[in-house]
């Protein structure tokens, strides 16, 4: 059943005056209040009940988010014609987010991507992490931040805004020291969703924090081939066949990974001849950001046929562009839909992949007396 926690009355009445020939004639519309309402979604294996909280603006955007793996389940945005559908791949029921999702919607941590064999060193002492893809730490480990219940709290404030908090504990999953993370979704009335991350330690460790959602901006109908993405980024990270950064950094100019203007992301994902596309079964790579601690625009999305636009701003240094070359068809979400391949992409802002053993790349150490902090914006709108 649902109940009504917190209804946001953001906006002064709107107000819209016609002039005729002698009076101001005025007719005031109030439009719906953005809100935030609680309900249950079910609940984890060791019996934990699992809420969902749906944000909702006064355009009528809704995102719903689970407290469990902090994951959105659903996001609506406007098409062309106005029309607001969800644009986010996942699962109806909390069952099929604990059968093995591959991350949809989900808070990504203790560290998003890949570290090498799953082992790095802080001050001379190894630590050893699951090695859970092809050998190598990914997203977090065994039980990440994705398979976990975060505590939930809607914020006072004229946006609907839910905060989810979440101590890992001394080596959980491997990892040094307590960590107190903090994330904030925001909804805001320009149809955006802001993602604040923070967190603190009381140990040296490392961190990097990020949400995989999967996008599809036809209202999650076929492959997202034709979707015309531009990323602002001239160099990427090349891996190794187990997609861990060589510690090169190549420039896009020239290759199929070159997306500074737009292109459809179909249109060079075969090319064979580029060895990272082999790797990478498609696009699964780190680009390069500006990364000054500013929200500087990432990457623009297109889907020409619903005329939906996404643009993502972010304060990190890297965005995993990540074209959904995994999925298979095995998958049914949502609705009854079969995820098949590529029919979903991420781009996952974050640090770049296997920072803490290249000390070439940003630093992902994090002190006690330190606060990590990140954000990462995701703005809807049309083209028509
Ligand atoms: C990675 C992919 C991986 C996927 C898991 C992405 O962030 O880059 O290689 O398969 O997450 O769903």
């Amino acid at each position: 059943m649902k109940k009504i926690i917190l209804m946001l009355v953001c906006l002064p009445m709107f107000v819209f005056a016609c002039k005729g020939s002698k009076n101001v004639e005025e007719t005031t519309v109030t439009p719906p209040p953005s809100s935030i309402t609680k309900s249950s979604f079910g609940q984890t294996r060791d019996s934990i009940a699992v809420d969902m909280y749906t944000l909702k603006n006064e355009n009528g955007m809704e995102v719903k988010i689970i407290t469990y793996g902090g994951i959105i389940t659903n996001w609506t945005a406007p098409d062309k014609n106005g029309k607001y559908e969800d644009i986010v791949l996942g699962f109806d029921s909390i069952s099929g987010y604990m059968r093995g999702s591959p991350y949809f919607g989900a808070l990504i941590g203790r560290f998003g991507n890949r570290i090498a064999k799953g082992k790095f060193s802080i001050n001379g002492q190894q630590y050893t992490l699951a090695g859970n893809n092809m050998g190598n730490h990914l997203h977090g480990g065994l039980k990440g931040f994705d398979k976990v219940v975060w505590k939930a709290e809607p914020m006072e404030g004229k946006e609907p805004a839910l905060k989810l908090t979440y101590l890992s504990k001394d080596m959980e999953e491997g990892y040094p020291g307590n960590l107190n993370c903090t994330v904030i979704y925001t909804l805001t009335a320009d149809n955006s969703v802001k993602i604040d991350y923070s967190a603190t330690t009381d140990k040296e460790t490392i961190v990097n924090l990020t949400n995989h959602s999967y996008f599809n901006l036809n209202a999650n109908q076929g492959t997202i081939l034709d979707h015309m993405v531009t990323l602002n980024s001239d160099k990427y990270l090349p891996v190794s066949r187990t997609l861990i950064p060589t510690g090169e950094l190549r420039p896009v100019a020239n290759t199929p990974f070159d997306f500074t203007t737009p292109y459809a992301v179909g249109a060079r994902i075969n090319d064979t001849t580029d060895q990272q596309i082999v790797f990478g079964g498609g696009y699964d790579h780190a680009y390069i950001l500006k990364g000054d601690g500013k929200l500087n625009l990432a990457a623009t999305v297109v889907a020409p046929s619903s005329g939906r636009k996404m643009e993502v701003f972010t304060t990190e240094p890297a965005i995993q562009f990540y074209s959904g070359n995994f999925l298979d068809g095995k998958l049914t979400g949502k609705n009854g839909v079969k995820y098949v391949k590529r029919s979903g992409l991420c781009l996952e802002s974050e640090h770049y992949p296997d920072a803490p053993n290249q000390p070439a790349f940003p630093s992902v150490a994090l002190k006690p007396g330190e606060t990590y902090k990140t954000s990462t914006v995701y703005k809807f709108s049309v083209v028509k």
